[in-house]
This record gives C-alpha cells, sequence and structure tokens, in this order.
C-alpha cells in the first residue's frame, strides 16, 4: 500500500530521475536480460542497443513520479504501455521480475547512502501500486479480445498464405489461422505482435496491418533490415505454409470515426497503418489526401494499387514526393497539397526525423494539434 510518505520520497526522487533516469533504465535492463533470460525474448534487442526502450521506461518512470499524486493525468503514457505490453503478452508473472530488477538498480545506480532502505520501500510500494494498475488494464484488454468475434488469447497459429513483393525492400505477408475460425477484425491502423522461433531462438515483433479487416486474414508488409533478424527471415526463410505464432491486434494509431477530410502522411514502410486506414476512410465520403515519401520512384511501394484507388475514388487523391528527385518533404508541398480548410484529421509515421519535421509542418499551418495522431515503429519519444 503507497502511503503519503511513501509518495513524499518518490516525489523527492523526480530530480535524480531528471538526471539520472537513463542511467538507470539502462543498468537495470542489463542486469535483467542478463540474470532473467526467460523474459529476454520479449524484447527487441535493437531497442536496447539504440537506448529507445530504456529511454522509454526512464520516460514512464518519471513521469509516474511526478505525478504520484494524481494519477489520472497518465492517461496517455497508460494506454501506450498497455497496448505495447498486450500486443507482446507481457502477463503477471513478468511483474515481479521487473520489479526486483528496478529496486535493485536504483540501490546499485544511486548508492546504499541514497538509496535508503526508506527510499527503497516507497519505491517498492510505488513499483506495486504502478504494476497494478497496468495488470489490471491489461487483464481487461485481454479479456475484451478474447470476447470479441473472432477473438482469441495468447498466442494463436497462423499460416503462411501467400507473399507479394511491393518494392525492392517491401513485401506483403497474408496469414489465415490454422484452425480456420474467423478473425477478430481490427481496427485500421492497429498492429498484430509475432512470436517466431528462429535457429532456436524466440523473438518478438510488432508489424502494423496493412489491409482493412476482412474477418477471414491479416495482411502485414514488412521492410527488409540490413542485419534485422525476423524482417529477413519473413522475406526469406518463412514457406507459404509455414506457420507463426500471433497475437491479437492491438494499439491506439487507428482512424477516428467522423467527417473531417483526412490527411494520412507517411515516408517509406511507414505507409503501412495508412493503407488500412485510407481503405476505411474510402468506404465513407470523406475526402482523402493521402501524401507518401520515398527514397525513389523504385523504392515506393504500393504505386499501382494507389493509382487504381485514386482513378476509382474521387474523394481521394494522392501526392508523392521522392527524395532522389525533390529532396525531402517540406512545409511549401504540403501547405500545396492539404486543403485551405485545414480542420482534418491527419496521420503520420514515418521516421523520427520525418514525423517531427510533419508535426512542425501541421502546427504551422494551423491543424489543431488535438487533430494530428502519429506512432512510432518502436518505443515512443519525444517529437523534438
Ligand atoms: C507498432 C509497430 C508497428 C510496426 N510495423 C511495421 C510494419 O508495418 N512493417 C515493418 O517492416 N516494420 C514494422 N515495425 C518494425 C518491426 O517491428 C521490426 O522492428 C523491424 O521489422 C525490424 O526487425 P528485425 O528483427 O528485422 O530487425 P532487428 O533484428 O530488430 O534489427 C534492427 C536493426 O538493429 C540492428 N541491431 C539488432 N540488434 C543489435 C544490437 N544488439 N546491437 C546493435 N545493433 C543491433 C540490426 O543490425 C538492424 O539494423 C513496427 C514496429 C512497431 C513497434
Ligand atoms: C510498472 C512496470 C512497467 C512500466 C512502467 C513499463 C513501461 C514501458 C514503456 C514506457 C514501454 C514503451 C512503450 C512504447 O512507447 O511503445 C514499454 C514497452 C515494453 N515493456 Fe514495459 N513496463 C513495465 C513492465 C513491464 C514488464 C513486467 C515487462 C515484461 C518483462 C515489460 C516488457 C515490455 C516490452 C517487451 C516492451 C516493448 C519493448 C521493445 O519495443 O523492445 N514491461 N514498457
Amino acid at each position: 500500500m503507497l502511503s503519503q510518505a511513501h509518495r513524499d520520497i518518490v516525489r523527492d526522487t523526480v530530480p535524480l530521475l531528471e538526471t539520472g533516469g537513463e542511467v538507470l533504465t539502462t543498468h537495470f535492463y542489463a542486469m535483467m536480460l542478463r540474470e532473467y533470460p526467460e523474459v529476454r525474448p520479449l524484447f527487441n534487442q535493437a531497442h536496447q542497443a539504440n537506448g529507445d526502450q530504456p529511454r522509454a521506461l526512464a520516460n514512464a518512470v518519471l513521469m509516474y513520479a511526478r505525478n504520484i499524486e494524481r494519477l489520472d493525468q497518465l492517461g496517455g503514457l497508460v494506454s501506450t504501455i498497455v497496448n505495447k505490453h498486450v500486443a507482446l503478452q507481457i502477463l503477471p508473472e513478468h511483474y515481479p521480475i521487473v520489479g526486483k530488477c528496478l529496486l535493485r538498480a536504483i540501490e546499485e545506480v544511486l548508492g546504499k547512502e541514497v538509496a535508503t532502505p526508506a527510499v527503497i520501500a516507497a519505491w517498492a510500494a510505488a513499483y506495486g501500486q504502478l504494476a497494478d494498475i497496468l495488470m489490471g488494464v491489461e487483464e481487461q484488454a485481454y479479456q475484451e479480445k478474447a470476447d470479441t468475434p473472432g477473438g482469441w488469447r495468447g498466442a494463436r497459429s497462423f499460416r503462411l498464405e501467400r507473399r507479394v513483393v511491393e518494392s525492392a525492400e517491401i513485401s506483403s505477408l497474408y496469414f489465415v489461422p490454422v484452425d480456420g475460425d474467423p478473425v477478430l477484425r481490427h481496427q485500421p491502423g492497429q498492429y498484430l505482435g509475432l512470436k517466431l522461433l528462429i535457429n532456436g531462438q524466440e523473438h518478438r515483433r510488432n508489424y502494423s496491418l496493412s489491409a482493412m479487416a476482412d474477418g477471414v486474414r491479416y495482411r502485414i508488409s514488412v521492410k527488409r533490415e540490413p542485419g534485422g533478424v525476423v524482417s529477413n527471415f519473413l522475406h526469406d526463410d518463412l514457406a507459404i505454409g509455414g506457420v507463426v505464432e500471433v497475437f491479437p491486434p492491438s494499439g491506439e494509431f487507428v482512424l477516428a470515426p467522423g467527417d473531417k477530410p483526412v490527411a494520412l502522411i507517411s515516408a517509406g514502410v511507414g505507409i503501412t497503418p495508412t493503407l488500412a486506414m485510407l481503405e476505411a476512410a474510402l468506404q465513407t465520403s470523406r475526402p482523402v489526401y493521402f501524401i507518401h515519401c520515398a527514397r525513389s520512384r523504385a523504392a515506393q511501394a504500393f504505386a499501382p494499387w494507389l493509382q487504381s484507388l485514386a482513378a476509382q475514388h474521387k474523394q481521394l487523391r494522392c501526392f508523392y514526393r521522392y527524395e532522389d528527385e525533390d529532396g525531402r518533404l517540406d512545409d511549401a508541398a504540403l501547405a500545396d497539397w492539404l486543403p485551405r480548410e485545414r480542420n482534418l484529421d491527419a496521420y503520420f509515421l514515418g521516421p523520427k526525423g520525418f514525423m517531427a519535421a510533419v508535426q512542425t509542418s501541421l502546427r504551422a499551418l494551423g491543424v489543431p494539434q488535438e487533430q494530428c495522431r502519429y506512432e512510432f515503429f518502436g518505443p515512443a519519444a519525444a517529437l523534438h
């Protein structure tokens, strides 16, 4: 139970977290991944190596400590964490491992003089409270997904039905459930969790669903990542008929209902969730502005399909920017392509620098901030 004395101590730790949070969480992950091999496959090692995941956790712990008196302020953070956890099947039995390692990391990084037994007790109580919140919301999400038609809980076996080359780097993979039953109809923009065994090693990854729900199959579209374990396996090694384990669709970067014009702005493989959103938006009468940036025409995926959609739907306007011909997307192009009436819903995804630039441009163009939504293909980070 978290007492007022505990809360005071946690709040007093905020300055330490502001300066040393990442050192703490980096130490924490190194220890946990070394000593608890059972949780290793849950984590993407690339996100450890580039520091994104320790940074995301440090930011979350800091936000929590800052808001320890008013947890209702945490809303957005909790839902981002829960969606990611649910897509990767984080379960209650994992929480004590994280708790134990976090407390040890606090003690080892801050030293026993700062991390006194009172500080450790306060953080133990605070962690317990946060873990209870997350486990509660996660259980609710697991149950909801199991109760939805076509839904399930945990891993379900899917086999690869077909693979389609979309560009030099991106291929689409169509998966159907081995049991032949219907599949949960995902919201446009959501992603799956995949669990694969590659050379005897388990790996988990998220992939956005790149087509609208049909209740029968799922399509993902994967970019070959140089040196990447899972993307190369999906491109080269998974045979047609091969089976992977899939966790139910998750994610909150979804097309919100409404009648405002929709701007879908992507770069590279960031196009994937916007394809499902595009299909869904075209089922309404909303005008759609589909803006896509690629390194070159050869690197652009889905071009013929987009062309045929644009020919069929007057409400759709497609704009492309090729870096090798016109440089990167800029304010002038966006101002020219977007409608003069800026009261629109914007969704954007691509590399971090691209998203930061798009966010700044949309702001400058007067698109209301609360109508600009984005997601990261990795742990969330600040866009500046
Ligand atoms: C919500 C979400 C949706 C996503 N949707 C898509 C999608 O639609 N399409 C898509 O293609 N991707 C998507 N991704 C990204 C995807 O999950 C994978 O991260 C991506 O496919 C790379 O995985 P990999 O196993 O091939 O590469 P990894 O093995 O994870 O490697 C990635 C890079 O890091 C380097 N690396 C790995 N380990 C280390 C290390 N220890 N030290 C230093 N460098 C290292 C590798 O050499 C490589 O360059 C999404 C991610 C998220 C979170
Ligand atoms: C109070 C406890 C916890 C907090 C505050 C927390 C916080 C976070 C945050 C902030 C992210 C990044 C979300 C995003 O931006 O996408 C994340 C992702 C993740 N969390 Fe947790 N988490 C907690 C417990 C756990 C537990 C118990 C596990 C399992 C051992 C776990 C495993 C993961 C994994 C695997 C990811 C994705 C990492 C990646 O992309 O490499 N978390 N968590």
